[in-house]
This record gives C-alpha cells, sequence and structure tokens, in this order.
C-alpha cells in the first residue's frame, strides 16, 4: 500500500504530475482506501459531518449547443422541450424554501441570447423574494455581459465544467465550432467577475486517458474554482456516444469499446470518479465538492460513497416532476427518492446512516470554516 503518496498530498496539497499517475493507476485497494479515508478525515475536520443541500431546478432542456454525449443536445429529436415560466420557478423556490434549502441552482440548456433578460429577472426574482438564498447558475457559456447582468442581478455562483483540458480530447466530445479556449475564457470571466465558480469533468468520458486527466488535474489545480463537480460519465441512448462504451484509457489499457457498454466500465468509472473527489479534497480542503447525481445514478450508494471519499454537497432535484424525464442529460438519471426534493428525509436517514446530517445554511465558500 503506498501510504506516502497519499500523506504527501494531504501536506503538499499538490503531486507531480507522475505523482497523480500512480494515484490514478494504482490498482490497489489499500491505497484507494486509504486515498478516501484520508480525504475524508480533511473534510470532516473542515465541515464537520455536516452536507450541503442544494435545490436543483432544471428550469430548461432547450439548448442551442449539440455536445456529443449529452441528452439534450440540439439534435436530439427525441424530447420534448420546455421552459419553465418565471413564476413557475419562483413556485419551486418557494417549495424549496419551505422544505429548507437556501441555495437555488438553476441550470438549463444553452438558452439563445435573446432569453439573457429573463434569466436576469429570474435571478432578480428571487433574489428580492429570498434575500437570504444563494442563487447558483449552470447555463453554460454565455457573453461576458450576461454574465455581469446575472450577477449584478443576485446570482452569486456559476457551475461551468471545462469537461477536459486538451483540446483534442475537447474536439471529440463536442462539436465543430465549440473550442476549448472559449470554455475557458467564460470560466476566467465567471471568476474575475466574483462568481464563486464551479469547474470540473466526466469521469471515464469517450476517449479520456489518464493523461487527459492528469491536465485536468493541473488545470484546476492553477484555477483555483471554488466548486469541483466530478461525475462519472453515463451513455444516453439518443447522443452519437448512446449505448455504446467508447474506449476510455484506463490503467494503461482501453476499458470497454468501442462495443456494449459493460459492468467493468462502469465499476470503472465509479472508481475513477472516487479517486478524483479524494484528490481534490487534498488538494481543496476548502472546496465545495458535490457527491453529483450521475455518481447516485451508477450505484445505489453512489452518494454515500462520495460524501465517504470527500465530497460535502448534494444537489436534490427541485425540478417540477413533469419535467423529471425530459431533462435526460443520460440514461436512467436519477431524480426520485433522496436524489428528489421532496425526498429530504430518506436523504437524512442515508446520510444519518454513515453518520453525516444535512446542513441548512447557505454553505458559501470559505477559507475558514469550523
Ligand atoms: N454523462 C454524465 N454527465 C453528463 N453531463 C452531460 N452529459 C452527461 C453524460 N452523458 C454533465 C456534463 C455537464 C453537466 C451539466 O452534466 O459534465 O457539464
Amino acid at each position: 500500500m503506498n501510504t506516502e503518496i497519499v500523506d504527501t498530498l494531504k501536506r503538499e496539497k499538490r503531486l507531480d504530475a507522475a505523482g497523480y499517475r500512480s494515484l490514478l493507476e494504482s490498482r490497489d485497494p489499500d491505497t484507494a482506501a486509504y486515498l478516501h479515508e484520508t480525504a475524508k478525515g480533511v473534510s470532516v475536520q473542515r465541515f464537520g459531518r455536516g452536507i450541503y443541500i442544494r435545490g436543483l431546478i432544471e428550469f430548461t432542456n432547450i439548448c442551442r449547443n449539440d455536445c456529443l454525449y449529452c441528452g439534450i443536445r440540439k439534435s436530439n429529436r427525441n424530447i420534448r422541450r420546455y421552459m419553465l415560466a418565471d413564476n413557475e420557478i419562483i413556485d419551486r423556490c418557494s417549495c424549496g424554501y419551505g422544505l429548507g434549502f437556501r441555495t437555488f441552482v438553476l441550470q438549463g440548456g444553452e438558452l439563445p441570447d435573446e432569453k439573457d433578460d429573463f434569466i436576469e429577472e429570474v435571478c432578480r426574482l428571487i433574489h428580492g423574494r429570498f434575500p437570504d438564498c444563494a442563487i447558483t447558475l449552470s447555463l453554460g457559456e454565455r457573453r461576458e455581459e450576461s454574465y455581469r447582468r446575472f450577477f449584478n442581478a443576485g446570482a452569486t455562483r456559476y457551475l461551468l465544467r471545462h469537461e477536459t483540458h486538451n483540446p483534442a480530447h475537447y474536439a471529440m466530445l463536442h462539436p465543430a465550432g465549440m473550442s476549448l479556449e472559449n470554455r475557458l475564457r467564460c470560466i476566467a470571466r465567471l471568476k474575475a467577475i466574483g462568481y464563486q465558480t464551479g469547474t470540473g469533468i466526466m469521469a471515464g468520458s469517450p476517449y479520456q486517458t489518464v493523461d487527459n486527466i492528469i491536465e485536468d488535474i493541473q488545470y484546476i489545480q492553477a484555477l483555483r474554482p471554488q466548486m469541483i463537480g466530478i461525475g462519472p460519465f453515463i451513455p444516453h441512448k439518443d447522443t452519437p456516444f448512446g449505448g455504446l462504451c467508447y474506449g476510455t484509457e484506463y490503467r494503461n489499457r482501453t476499458v470497454g469499446g468501442p462495443g456494449p457498454a459493460t459492468r467493468e466500465a462502469e465499476d470503472m468509472r465509479l472508481e475513477l470518479t472516487l479517486k478524483l473527489i479524494s484528490i481534490f479534497r487534498l488538494m481543496f480542503p476548502d472546496a465545495l465538492i458535490p457527491a453529483t447525481t450521475a455518481l447516485a445514478t451508477v450505484a445505489n450508494d453512489g452518494r454515500e460513497k462520495g460524501i465517504l471519499s470527500g465530497a460535502n454537497v448534494v444537489m436534490p432535484n427541485l425540478s417540477p416532476p413533469w419535467t423529471r424525464d425530459s431533462y435526460s442529460l443520460y440514461d436512467d438519471k436519477a431524480s426520485s427518492g433522496s436524489e428528489s426534493a421532496e425526498g429530504l428525509a430518506e436523504l437524512e436517514s442515508r446520510l444519518a446512516r454513515i453518520g453525516y446530517h444535512i446542513d441548512f445554511s447557505r454553505g458559501d465558500y470559505s477559507e475558514n470554516c469550523i
């Protein structure tokens, strides 16, 4: 078991590329267990056993973009497109507020620029009605001016995963016309405007290599985002990557495809996600790191596993129930039980079983929790 590398990462909050590689490629379950245990310890020391909750409102699945992995890509003609009206969004916030949520995450596809007025107005309305709540946006790449307007209207956090820091890999996951350069520019702008900014990747995305992941870690190391979202890639049947598991190079070999998705590939993505959560927790003791919905989708106890690897946030679904099937980023996306806002009691009891509880505070990024 290689405890030394984990101890070094905890102490130095960084490793060189070879160090990250050896952690990522290690097949030793004891080293992985020690990594998770150490990361969990750092998280508990920083945040106690409280887990922050965010009410996720998927207010539209309309998207001008065509990312190859994503179920709401514009080429998918197989879903009913919807967009909530401002009063419907406010209704969801009221419901969430009553349940104890103090952060609302407005997530949606990339709307046309003309919808900026609407988004700005919604931020203003929520901020006016619920001044003690934080508004997080997750709306993709938009103009700098738009980011500024939303910020001035009351949004203070923004999630925009970079997805991969390697330009060639980026091009394999995204349509022509999208560029890594623009994605990174957007993330830099969000940070400069003053948003608490989140970024991240999918673990085991098609064609991803360990080298790519090392580049991602190094980018995040330099960026120092406040939030880091990592979830396993899950194929969506109505996308070019649907049903197939494209080759992901892991442990020096290609796992899976091209070919049918395999259990092995799924386990690999779960394992990789947990390792990354732990690595980022050790690099950034203060960061807000969710146990994502995708993680809860690939394993029944995925959320718990994420928390026990150092995650400290969960984002229950607060969207109107009728939208949930249409907001299908990937197949079988979890949105009920403790993944849903209505299931908060179930979430609470599941957390209790692993010795944790819900922390109902806003949970802003801070460098001196506890
Ligand atoms: N599998 C897992 N995550 C996905 N996302 C989009 N499509 C998928 C998929 N097929 C993630 C992306 C995006 C976030 C909102 O959802 O990383 O940033």
